[in-house]
């Protein structure tokens, strides 16, 4: 496609500008990977400064769900800019707060009706952990004050999380002795429908009997396991974990960061275990991929005995919590998820990402493809090269980004199923062009 000269010069002068002094995710500042400038989103497109137009099927790491500039989003978001953009929240307390609170107490399992408001999803792990080992040192048990997770999991980027993030392809070698040394069993192997077989839990069951001393809880990603491998794993295996956090008394924390308000096809993946967490962590999605938010939800049992004393409080408190506008945004986006489209537009997507992504089976480099709700995730035998392939897919229209061994969607759930079959479409292309084993 041939591009006006002066867009795409301006769009060059904002990468050269970028490249002079900005940071991106995990990247190299001296080793210039291809950059995207982009002018504007509408719906589920990304408009590119060189006059480009993208579908966008990863929801910008999977938080735009109703695609972006929704307009009441937009119009609750301006709503409260004119009337109150931001408040301390130490001592004061404002009612999109409060009603925000409600909410998210109403839409999330029973057990669970206290909320910590945070800024970001790694902030609201870092929150469950304290929580955890607060509630023990509460309990007079203080020595219970690690943690322990499945393997392949992700949790943030801050260092707590970090700690719990697969042991292997987390930055547990880079930040050596910086990060606490946690406890990992093996990641759950049986797939979402694969048949249960008990001896899928055994390791993890012996080192929860191993450590429930040292243990203040256990954390895992329900269902999907995110950035950590991009798996789906069985419900059964969640279930269990439940039943011997149980028996072993241990913390039980679920982050919901990727799976929450819809994605999965549930409202919450653990949905699908129908277990209910101690302790539940959500973000992404929460403001409909308007800005960052979070929160981290509780029983109160934890709260009380955290607070119990009357000196007790639970430690932490950022500067922005609670801001008002993060909280209205996400009113306005719990209550489009309220309208209960999404219960119709996941399982369309699931069953068109399944269907057009079916040939990729029979692509020689392909190890495996699965989909789940409006996750597609195709898996490749060898490294992706990521420079290449998103420059494949951007001339098809289409905004992925890969990573490792894995070319995944995870598109807005007001995709139309012509959008959905472009991305699918531009998925095969490329499968066939750098996942055919004997193409160089
Ligand atoms: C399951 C899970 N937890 C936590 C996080 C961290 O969230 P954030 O990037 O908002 O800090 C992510 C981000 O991808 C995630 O997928």
């Amino acid at each position: 496609m041939s591009l006006p000269s002066s867009t795409s010069a301006f769009s060059d002068s904002l990468v050269e500008r970028d490249r002079a002094c900005i940071w991106h995710p995990y990247s190299n500042v001296t080793a210039a990977s291809p950059l995207y400038p982009v002018r504007e989103t509408r719906g589920t497109r990304l408009l590119l400064e060189d006059g480009r137009e993208l579908i966008d099927g990863m929801s910008s790491w999977w938080t735009a769900i109703h695609g972006y500039n929704h307009p009441d989003i937009v119009a609750a978001a301006q709503a409260q800019i004119q009337r109150m953009p931001h408040v301390m929240f130490g001592g004061l307390t404002h009612e999109p707060a409060i009603e925000l609170a409600e909410r998210l107490v109403s839409i999330t399992p029973a057990s669970l009706d206290r909320v910590f408001f945070c800024d970001s999803g790694s902030v609201a792990v870092e929150v469950s952990m304290k929580l955890a080992v607060q509630y023990w040192i509460a309990k007079n048990k203080p020595g219970k004050k690690s943690f322990l997770s499945v393997r392949s999991g992700y949790y943030g980027d801050t260092s707590g999380a970090m700690s719990l993030c697969d042991p292997q392809n987390g930055m547990h070698s880079m930040f050596g002795d910086f990060l606490k040394v946690q406890f990992f069993s093996e990641k759950p192997r049986i797939a979402f429908d694969e048949p249960w077989d008990e001896s899928a839990i055994s390791d993890f069951q012996r080192m929860l009997s191993n450590h429930e001393d040292e243990l203040a809880a256990v954390v895992i990603e329900p269902i999907v396991q995110g950035a950590g491998g991009m798996r789906f794993y069985s419900p059964h295996f969640l279930r269990r974990v439940r039943e011997l956090c149980d028996a072993h008394d241990v913390l039980l924390v679920c982050d919901e960061i990727a799976t929450g308000f819809g994605r999965t096809g549930k409202l919450f993946a653990s949905e699908y275990s129908n277990i209910s967490p101690d302790i539940m962590c959500v973000g992404k999605a929460l403001t409909g991929g308007f800005m960052s938010f979070a929160a981290t939800l509780c029983s109160s049992r934890i709260a009380d005995t955290i607070c119990a004393g009357v000196d007790s409080a639970f430690m932490h408190g950022p500067t922005f919590m609670g801001n008002p506008l993060a909280c209205a945004v996400s009113l306005a986006s719990l209550a489009l998820i309220d309208r209960g489209d999404w219960q119709e537009q996941v399982p369309r997507i699931e069953a068109e990402l399944r269907s057009g992504l079916e040939p990729c089976h029979d692509v020689s480099g392909v190890a495996d493809v699965r989909v789940l709700g409006a996750i597609a995730v195709i898996e490749t035998r060898s490294p992706i090269r990521l420079n290449e392939v998103q420059d494949a897919l951007v001339d098809r229209g289409v905004w992925l980004r890969p990573f490792g061994n894995l070319l995944y969607t995870m598109p807005p759930f007001v995709c139309s199923s012509e959008e959905i079959n472009a991305i699918t479409g531009a998925m095969r292309d490329v499968c066939v062009r750098y996942f055919t084993d004997d193409v160089a």
